[in-house]
This record gives C-alpha cells, structure tokens and sequence, in this order.
C-alpha cells in the first residue's frame, strides 16, 4: 500500500510498515549546521589538533592529562581488576555549571548505582529487534530517494542522522514524547561544545567540559511528564525507577539524555565507514559482499576499529596510583583513547592506521570493555550494517566522494561527527 509522508511530499511503498511508525511530527530531512571547529579531511584522516590523543605509545605522563593510548594498557585500565579507577568526573575538572547534564549518566557512575542501572538497561533495550531492523532499513531507503531528489552532490549524513535518531526514540527509548522535539536536538547538540582552539592550545579535557544546555533538559523533562502516556519499554521504565525512589532526577534526564545523544556515535560510524569504502575504491566491493553476512560483519567491525565517533574517556584514579612510571595523585583524571588502542601495531599488525574491511581482524575496542563496555553495541552494529545495506542498494552502483574526496568532520564533545558525506554519481 502507499503511504503518504507529509512533509516528505512522496509516498513510501514498503513491506511492514505501518502509517503509524511514519507519520511522525516535527521530523523531516533537515540540513546539518556544523560548528565553527568542522573541518574538511578525506575520510580515514582524524582532525590535526588531537592527533596526539590517537598516537598508540607508552603512557604518557608529559602530556596534561596523562594519555593511555596502547591497545593493553587501555584494556588494563578498562578492566580495571584492582578496582583501582572511578568514573565520575570530579567537579574540580568540570565544575556543575559548566556540566552537560550527561555526565550523570551510567557511563560515568561507579558502584552499586552503576550495576543496578546497567541490569536493568540489560533487560529492556529494543533497539537491536527486529522490528528496529526493518524500520532503519526501510527509512534509509527512504530518506536517501529524497535525498536524491535534489541536485548531487547528496549529503548522506542527513539521511544517516535522520534515521538514527528515530530509532533511538522510537525503539531503543520509546518516547513518543520526544518525537516532536528531535528537530530542535539535533539543532542543539551542534552547539554543545565551544570548537577546539584552532592553534591546537586546548587540552583533551575539553571535551568533557560540554556547555549545560537547560533547554536540552526542559526537552528530556517531557519524558516524566508524560509518564502515564509512555508504551512499555526503556524510557517508561527508567522514569519508574526514579518514581520508586532508585533514580535521581538528575540521573534520570542525565541517561534519557545520554541515550538520545548516543544517535552521533552511531551515525558517525556509519556514515565514516560509508566514507572509508569510497576513499578506498571499495564501494564495489561492499556491493558485492553485501550478501554475505560473514563480509558485512567484517565490515562494520572495521567501520568500528576506524571511524572515530566516541574515541576517547575519561577516568580518575580513587587513590594515588602509578601509572607509566609517575604517581598520580586520586582524583587527577587521565585520558584512555580507544581510537589509539584501535590503531595499535602490536594488535592490530602492519599499517594499522590503514582501512581494509576484507581480512578478518581481532576485536576492537570502539566500544570499551569491562563493566561500562557499551550497552548499546548490538543495535549501534546493526544499525551500521542496515544503513549500509540500504545505501548500497539505493544509491546508484558507481557513486564518489565529492569534494575532492573529503568528507566534513567535527567534535561536538566526546561525540565525533561527520556532518557532510557529500556524493555524486561517479
Ligand atoms: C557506534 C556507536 C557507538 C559507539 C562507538 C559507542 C561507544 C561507547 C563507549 C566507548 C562507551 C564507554 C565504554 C567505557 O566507559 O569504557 C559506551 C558506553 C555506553 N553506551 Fe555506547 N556507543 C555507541 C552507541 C550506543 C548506542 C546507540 C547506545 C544506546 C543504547 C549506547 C549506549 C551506551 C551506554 C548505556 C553506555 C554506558 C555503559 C555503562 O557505563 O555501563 N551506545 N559506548
């Protein structure tokens, strides 16, 4: 049956939907603002003033904060055995006011309220079903006919973006409360963070120093208001956690907020890989694996290992603790950079800075490791996978990077995006 799309003026002809899952207010294929700190680069090449966070090499304690970049002194760390590191960011490093209300989400809480939150997510996280599946898949196929419409060079992150962050509303959270506010989101996480200093001054710990956004939390506020109108699933269940006393309300709006925010992460990986292909004139390639599960696996692990979307974190020794040599004192916070572990000679072999999706590789830490390893990573590689398969199948078979074969890359805090994936028929 056809259904027609309001504010998409064309109709959708597709299997399992349902008008109900398409007729979204507030939605529509917006254009990405970037910040004044993006910069153009081709695809595999991070921006120029971090480099020194992406370097794999002993820990360094001449660097201010301290960098773990190796492949198994990040993984120690992660690990953490000796129960030695905290998560919570001081407020001497971050002071409250300057505080995105993130930083009190589960990533960056310790101890029994951590593993409390962490099962309880466990349990009721949908957005790796099979229902998400179909409706990526389905709206990136969509989305990119629209974007097709107009002239090329064709934005692809638009559709990317678009469709992540539905999905993480309408499956992962389901919070219909928050569909007509994703426009005016997407709007405000390109403000969060002042840029990096164009001479390269500033320190790692400024991505972590994400301005507070006071209406980004009025926007999260509507998901406890509307409390008794939510369907079963996670954003209902954590306002009743909060409701029977285990949640703050600031820990509350802090994990709605952090798992609508997670949509960057995994619309930067997609749309980096999507980049990485092309850079690497292995678009035709992925058109021929694209029927082999075991090849698009391989796929997304390198789109993950390579495509910086969240590749840094921060931590904080509970006491004095050595590391590389040099006691730090608790509470000094440290740097551990999983795109430099993911770029690590001795894991990863010869050139591993390189972007090959063929040879099978050993597992990444994209994703950390440990009792804070991401909870969202079966629905994010999904998720990478569905855009990819649409867009292999919706684009035209010869397609190229345009803009001299860059993409547009920008920090906007621990998120990494790219705002602009421009391509033209080849
Ligand atoms: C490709 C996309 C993504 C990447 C690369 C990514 C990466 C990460 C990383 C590096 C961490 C921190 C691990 C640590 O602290 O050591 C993390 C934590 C987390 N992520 Fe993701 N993430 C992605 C997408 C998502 C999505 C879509 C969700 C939504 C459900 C999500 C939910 C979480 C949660 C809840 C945590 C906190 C886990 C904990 O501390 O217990 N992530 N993610």
């Amino acid at each position: 049956m056809a259904v027609p799309l309001p504010g998409y003026q064309c109709e959708l002809r597709e299997g399992n939907m349902t008008a109900s899952t398409l007729l979204l207010p507030g939605v529509s294929l917006g254009e990405m603002q970037p910040t004044a700190g993006a910069v153009w680069l081709p695809p595999s090449q991070w921006p120029r003033d971090a480099d020194y966070l992406f370097r794999p090499r002993p820990v360094d304690t001449t660097a201010a904060p301290t960098v773990v970049s190796r492949y198994e002194d990040v993984l120690a760390v992660v690990l953490d055995s000796d129960g030695a590191w905290r998560r919570e960011i001081p407020l001497d490093v971050v002071p409250r006011e300057e505080r995105h209300c993130i930083l009190d989400a589960s990533w960056l809480m310790d101890g029994e309220t951590h593993r409390a939150l962490r099962r309880s997510l466990r349990g009721i996280n949908r957005g790796s079903t099979v229902e998400a599946r179909e409706f990526t898949r389905t709206l990136m196929r969509q989305l990119l006919r629209l974007l097709m419409d107009e002239e090329p060079p064709w934005n692809l992150s638009r559709a990317i973006y678009e469709a992540s962050l539905r999905v993480i509303v309408e499956h992962t959270l389901q919070a219909p409360p928050l569909l007509e506010h994703v426009a005016r989101l997407r709007e405000l996480q390109r403000l969060r963070v002042p840029p990096p200093r164009p001479d390269g001054s500033g320190s790692g710990l400024d991505y972590f120093g994400s301005v507070r956004q006071p209406e980004f939390e009025d926007i999260m506020e509507c998901v406890p208001a509307s409390y008794h109108k939510l369907p079963d699933g996670l954003a209902r269940h954590l306002v009743s956690l909060h409701r029977s006393g285990n949640m703050t309300s600031s820990q509350l709006i802090s994990q709605l907020g952090m798992l609508v925010l997670s949509h960057e992460s995994q619309t930067a990986t997609a749309a980096s890989l999507i980049a990485m292909l092309l850079e690497h004139d292995l678009y035709g390639y992925a058109v021929k694996a694209a029927g082999q599960p075991e090849l698009v696996r391989r796929m997304v692990a390198e789109g993950g290992r390579r495509g910086l979307s969240f590749p840094i974190n921060l931590i904080t020794p509970r006491a004095d603790v050595t590391l590389g040599g040099r006691e730090l004192p608790a509470g000094e916070p440290v740097l551990i950079s999983y795109a430099a572990a993911n770029m690590d000679p001795e894991r990863f072999g010869l050139a591993p800075s390189g972007f090959d999706p063929r040879p099978q590789r050993p597992p990444h830490l994209a994703f950390g490791e440990g009792v804070h390893r991401c909870q969202g990573e079966v629905g994010a590689e999904q998720f990478v996978a569905d855009v990819l398969l649409a867009t292999l199948e919706t684009l035209p078979s010869q397609v190229r990077l345009d803009h001299g074969g860059e993409v547009l890359r920008e920090v906007t805090g621990m998120s990494w995006d790219v705002v602009c994936l421009p391509v033209s028929p080849a």
